[in-house]
């Protein structure tokens, strides 16, 4: 069973194997460092790897635990590069990367594999292993709160490096997720530009670190400019590379140099793409219909309820799937944002008593957007969300289809917040989109800016770059298109929508050495004092 020690310190320590390909692809790209900074080293397999394939390198390591730090240094004795080398326990968010490495002159490697775990999961354990300041990001209201803020520690800990940098040439060679290391690539490029030439090169985390996760090595050049693109390898062997990722506008496009072709399809956008209704309440606001009139609830519980508040359901697997007749139901509790529930009570007396009976479950729904508003408040409901015809993508599949969905027994559809859609007041102008949106060339235009193995790749953001209109006229449906009637939604159209982004590495075993050699971890952190302790390798 995995320790809470090792999910707080994202502890997957790195296979000496792995770490002697990683050198070696470093060595073939004629990477010749003087000084190689490995800067959460745990035992040292990069650190050892390292010293075999850059024989005059001199070599540092830092790691918050004195086991491994120990150990780093042993195995450093033992690959005979004692005397270049350097082993210290520090807590990487107290120190001073800017001083330490404009301490350092020459070629320098940042090479290595930081730690694989999110704030958010740090702190449901109660975990203090996070830097002081978390909105790094800068995000505001509902994004700052909801799945927006969550990020990956080693994300930080790259975009720390990289600022420590000052535009200094360097080489970064990192281990991460391949969602990190896109992140820091998009950070680094709209922010200053300091990455210049830079890689991905996938790598089976599964095999190496039991986890099953989209991950790769991130190579970067720091210190000069070059067009903002990387090329993506399928492995760390493979000689050419299969795709070119890149910075188009503010967001990176999985296929920029397909996306160039087509970026007139990319721009103005008469329709605000909506997603489901969030409840965060599922066993309870969900319910199945039965034979005899009454409702079953995810709990097991069979209800009676007025039916002014339930509507027609459909999830993002049932869009998928073409299941399109719904068979759930959604209680409804308001009709905007901000609104009040507390009619309920008078209008629909049974539905009132099923909700206050079920109170404590709303109220314990974690999420802070909750907090201060009216009792079984809902997020992504306006106007809109009443509409009688809707086209709807499924957010976390692809290929992305889009779905013609109209009223069901005379009632709107509604989505879960796995789903995204736009509303109609008629059924033409949805065919008319929903045939733009599955047209060919949408379909590849979205193949240019969709990334494979994303947890939620379809989102509002990404559907909001899509220009209908001249999207319409390359796939031969201009005219349909000019016929459209334009439904305006814009009442609600300044309420907050968002995303849940953030993408995790679920172990799925424990082969990594890590997990057969238990580590000393320092005990949960009270204070940051800076205290670096040494181990002369
Ligand atoms: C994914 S492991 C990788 C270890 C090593 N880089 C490797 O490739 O084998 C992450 C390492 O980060 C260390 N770590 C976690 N939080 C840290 C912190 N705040 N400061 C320094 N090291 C930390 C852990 O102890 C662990 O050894």
């Amino acid at each position: 069973m995995k320790s809470s020690a090792k999910v707080e310190f994202g502890d997957f320590q790195t296979p000496l194997v792995l770490a002697r390909e990683v050198c070696e692809l470093l060595q073939r790209q004629r990477i010749v460092p003087e000084f190689v900074l490995e800067p959460t080293c745990g035992c040292g397999a990069f650190l050892v790897a390292a010293a075999e394939t850059f024989p005059a390198a001199a070599l540092r390591g830092c790691d918050i635990n004195p086991g491994y730090v120990e150990r780093a240094a042993a195995a450093l004795h033992r690959a005979g590069a004692s005397s270049r080398s350097r082993v210290v326990c520090q807590d990487f968010f107290t120190h001073d990367w800017e001083s330490e490495l404009l301490e350092t002159s020459g070629e320098l490697l940042i090479l290595g594999n930081l730690p694989w775990v999110t704030n958010s999961a740090v702190a449901a354990i109660n975990g203090t292993n996070l830097p002081l300041k978390e909105n790094f990001l800068r995000l505001r209201g509902l994004s700052a709160r909801t799945g927006k803020a969550n990020f990956d520690i080693s994300e930080w800990m790259l975009i720390r490096l990289v600022r420590a940098l000052h535009g200094r040439k360097a080489t970064l060679a990192m281990l991460c997720k391949t969602a990190t290391a896109r992140k820091l690539l998009r950070y680094a490029w709209q922010n200053d530009g300091r990455i210049g030439k830079a890689s991905l090169h996938r790598i089976d985390a599964a095999s190496h670190f039991g986890a099953s996760v989209d991950a790769c090595l991130l190579l970067a050049r720091t210190g000069f400019a070059s067009p903002m693109e990387a090329d993506v390898y399928e492995s760390l062997s493979a000689a050419d590379p299969t795709g070119h990722i890149g910075l188009a506008g503010q967001d990176l496009v999985a296929d920029i140099r397909l996306y160039r072709q087509l970026r007139h399809l990319e721009g103005l956008r008469p329709f605000q793409w909506r997603s489901g209704l969030k409840h965060d309440c599922a066993a309870v606001m969900e319910l199945r219909p039965l034979a005899n009139g009454t409702l079953e609830n995810k709990l097991g519980q069979r209800v009676e309820l007025e039916t002014d508040y339930l509507f027609p359901l459909l999830k993002c697997s049932d869009l998928s799937n073409g299941r399109l007749t719904p068979q759930r139901l959604v209680l409804v509790t308001q009709r905007g944002v901000g609104g009040d529930t507390c009619g309920i009570a008078a209008s629909a007396p049974h539905t009132w008593r099923y909700l206050q009976r079920h109170r404590s479950l709303f109220e314990a729904r974690k999420s802070s957007i909750y907090k201060g508003r009216a009792p079984f408040a809902l997020f992504g409901i306006g106007e809109y969300a009443f509409a009688p015809w809707k086209v709807a993508v499924s957010a976390l599949y692809q290929p992305a289809r889009f779905q013609v969905i109209g009223s069901h027994q005379s009632k709107p559809v509604f989505f879960d917040d796995t789903c995204n859609y736009l509303p109609f007041d008629e059924e033409a102008s949805a065919r008319v989109v929903a045939d733009v949106l599955n047209s060919a060339a949408c379909q590849q235009f979205l193949r240019s800016l969709i990334f494979t193995g994303s947890k939620r790749p379809v989102t509002v953001e990404l559907l909001q770059r899509l220009n209908l209109g001249a999207i319409a006229d390359t796939s031969g449906y201009g005219r349909r298109w000019q016929t459209l009637q334009r439904v305006n939604y814009n009442r609600a159209s300044d309420v907050p929508q968002f995303e849940l982004a953030m993408e995790s590495a679920t172990p799925i075993r424990h082969t990594h050495s890590a997990s057969r050699n238990p580590a000393h971890y320092p005990p949960a952190r009270r204070s940051r004092k800076k205290s670096p302790k040494s181990t002369s390798a």
